[in-house]
C-alpha cells in the first residue's frame, strides 16, 4: 500500500524532498512506500527541474488538504499565511502534517498542537531546527529519560557565516553583511537572521521540547549581532574567545532557604551574541553549519553538529518525519513489525577486504646510516604503485636514522606490497609504526 503525500511547495526545500521521495534506490526500504500525489505551487509557468508529471501540480492547495486521498500533508512553502491555515486545515481533515516552517510553529504551535491532539494526528516538524540535524526527534526520544539541564545552539546559518568571515578576514559586519548577500549566504531583508529572530523561534521550539511546556516567543530576550564590530572579534581573539550568537535555553537552579540546590520550572531563554572560550565545543562551528550542545541528567553533554539548511539536508529532516508518520500508519493497519524500531534485514553486506581499502599511511622507519636510504625507501614504494605526500629525516635514535613517510592515497594491498620489499632492504633495521591517516 502507498502513503499519499501531499506537499504544499516546490522551493528549495520541497523540491529536495520531492527528490528523495522519487528516487528511494539505496535508502529505507519505507520510502518505496511513499507517492508524491499532489504538488501545490503558487505559479505553474514555473521553470521546475523536478522529473514529474504535469497532472500532480495545482496552484489550489486547499483542495490538497481536503482531498480525502491525501494520507500526510506536507508544509514547505514557509511565511505565517496561508501556511498556518492550510496546516490547520489538513489537520481538521484527519491528516498528519509534516512542516519546516519554524516561523509557524514558534508563533502558532499552541493552536496547532492542539488541535492536532484533539484529531489524534501528528504534526512533525525535525527540518524545523537545525535544517539536516537530527534534534527533535532525539529531544522527543532518545533524550527523554534525562533531566535537561541546558540547550544552548548555533541555530542561525547566515549569523554564523558572518561571524566566521569577520574572525577569519578581520572584516567589519556591513562588509560581509553586503558579501553574503551577493553570494545567496543572506536574504536582501536579513533582519530575521541578524537580528536574533529566526534564532528565538528555533530556541523556543527547542526549550518547549526540552522543558515540556509551551513558550511564548515574545519573552525569550533577543539580541542580534549588528553591533558588533572587527575591533571586537580582535579583542575576544587575544583573550581566546570566539564571538558566535548562541540561543540559550537553561534550566535554574536556585537555592533554597535550607541552601540545597532545587531544581525549579524557571527558564532563562535568550539569544545574543556571546564570546564563547574556544576550547568549548560550541568554538569551532564554523561557516554555516549549525550545532546544538544538550546538557542533561545523567547524560551529560551531547552535541549535534550539521548543514542547518539548504535543500538536500533540510528535506533529509522532513522526508524522515514523513517516514515515521509512514511507519504509524502501517502498524495502524497492518499486523506488522514496526518499519522504524525492528530490525528486519535478511541478507549481509558485502565487506570491503581490507587489502582494498584505500586511505593514507604514515610510517616511522629505523635505518642504518648509510647513503642514499631515501632512494631506496622511494624505489620500493614506486614498485608497487604508492606515491609520498611527504619524506622527513627526523634525526637519529639509537645510532639509527630515523624517517617518516607519509603517502597519497594508496590500495592497502599495494603499500602492504611495497613493505615486504622494504623490510627486506639491508639499509632497513625496522619499521616501528604504520598508521592509517583520515
Ligand atoms: N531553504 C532552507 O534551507 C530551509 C531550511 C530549513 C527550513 N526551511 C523552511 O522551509 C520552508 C520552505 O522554504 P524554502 O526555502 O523551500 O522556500 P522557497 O524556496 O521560497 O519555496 C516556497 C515554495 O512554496 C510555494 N508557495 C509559497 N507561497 C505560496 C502560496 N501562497 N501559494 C502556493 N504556493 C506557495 C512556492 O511556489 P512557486 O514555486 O510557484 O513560487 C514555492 O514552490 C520555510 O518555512 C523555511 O523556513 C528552509
Amino acid at each position: 500500500m502507498a502513503f499519499k503525500v501531499g506537499l504544499l511547495g516546490l522551493g528549495t526545500v520541497g523540491t529536495g524532498t520531492a527528490e528523495i521521495l522519487l528516487s528511494p534506490e539505496g535508502r529505507h526500504p519505507l520510502l518505496q512506500e511513499l507517492e508524491i500525489y499532489k504538488i501545490g505551487v503558487r505559479s505553474l509557468d514555473k521553470g521546475r527541474t523536478l522529473q514529474i508529471d504535469k497532472n500532480v501540480f495545482t496552484t489550489d492547495l486547499e483542495s490538497i488538504v481536503t482531498d480525502p486521498a491525501v494520507d500526510i500533508v506536507v508544509e514547505v512553502i514557509g511565511g505565517l499565511e496561508p501556511a498556518r491555515t492550510l496546516i490547520l486545515k489538513a489537520i481538521a481533515g484527519g491528516k498528519h502534517v509534516v512542516t519546516a516552517n519554524k516561523a509557524v510553529i514558534a508563533r502558532y504551535g499552541d493552536e496547532i498542537f492542539t488541535a492536532a491532539n484533539e484529531k489524534g494526528v501528528y504534526v512533525l516538524l525535525e527540518a524545523a531546527v537545525g535544517g539536516g540535524i537530527p534534534v527533535i526527534q532525539p529531544l522527543k526520544q532518545s533524550l527523554g529519560a534525562n533531566r535537561i539541564q541546558s540547550v544552548t545552539g548555533i541555530v542561525n546559518g547566515t549569523t554564523n557565516y558572518i561571524l566566521t568571515r569577520m574572525a577569519t578576514e578581520g572584516a567589519d559586519f556591513a562588509d560581509v553583511l553586503a558579501d553574503a548577500q551577493k553570494l545567496g549566504y543572506a536574504e536582501a531583508d536579513p533582519t530575521a537572521d541578524v537580528d536574533g529572530f529566526d534564532a528565538a523561534d528555533k530556541i523556543a521550539i527547542l526549550a518547549s521540547l526540552a522543558f515540556n511546556g509551551r513558550i511564548k516567543l515574545e519573552q525569550i530576550y533577543r539580541e542580534g549581532i549588528r553591533q558588533i564590530s572587527a575591533a571586537d572579534i580582535a579583542y575576544a581573539e587575544r583573550l581566546d574567545f570566539v564571538i558566535k550568537l548562541l540561543a540559550i535555553a537553561k534550566r535554574e537552579v536556585t537555592t533554597s532557604a535550607n541552601s540545597q540546590p532545587s531544581t525549579q520550572d524557571n527558564l532563562q531563554l535568550r539569544v545574543h551574541p556571546t564570546l564563547v572560550p574556544k576550547t568549548h565545543p560550541l568554538a569551532n562551528i564554523n561557516g554555516v553549519y549549525n550545532a546544538i550542545l544538550i546538557e542533561g541528567e545523567p547524560l551529560g553533554q551531547v552535541m549535534f553538529y550539521g548543514r542547518g539548511a539548504g535543500a538536500g539536508p533540510t528535506a533529509s529532516a522532513v522526508v524522515a518525519d514523513i517516514m515515521n508518520i509512514a511507519a504509524v500508519l502501517k502498524t495502524e493497519t497492518e499486523t506488522l513489525p514496526h518499519p522504524l524500531i525492528s530490525c528486519s534485514h535478511q541478507h549481509y553486506c558485502t565487506i570491503a577486504p581490507m587489502e582494498e581499502v584505500v586511505s593514507r599511511f604514515y610510517a616511522r622507519f629505523l635505518t642504518r646510516d648509510q647513503p642514499g636510504v631515501i632512494g631506496k625507501l622511494g624505489t620500493s614504494f614506486g614498485n608497487h604503485g604508492v606515491s609520498l605526500e611527504s619524506i622527513v629525516q627526523t634525526g637519529m635514535r639509537d645510532h639509527l636514522a630515523e624517517i617518516v613517510v607519509v603517502t597519497h592515497d594508496v590500495r592497502e594491498g599495494n603499500f602492504r606490497q611495497a613493505l615486504e620489499e622494504i623490510r627486506t632492504l639491508d639499509a632497513v633495521d625496522s619499521i616501528p609504526s604504520i598508521l592509517r591517516v583520515l
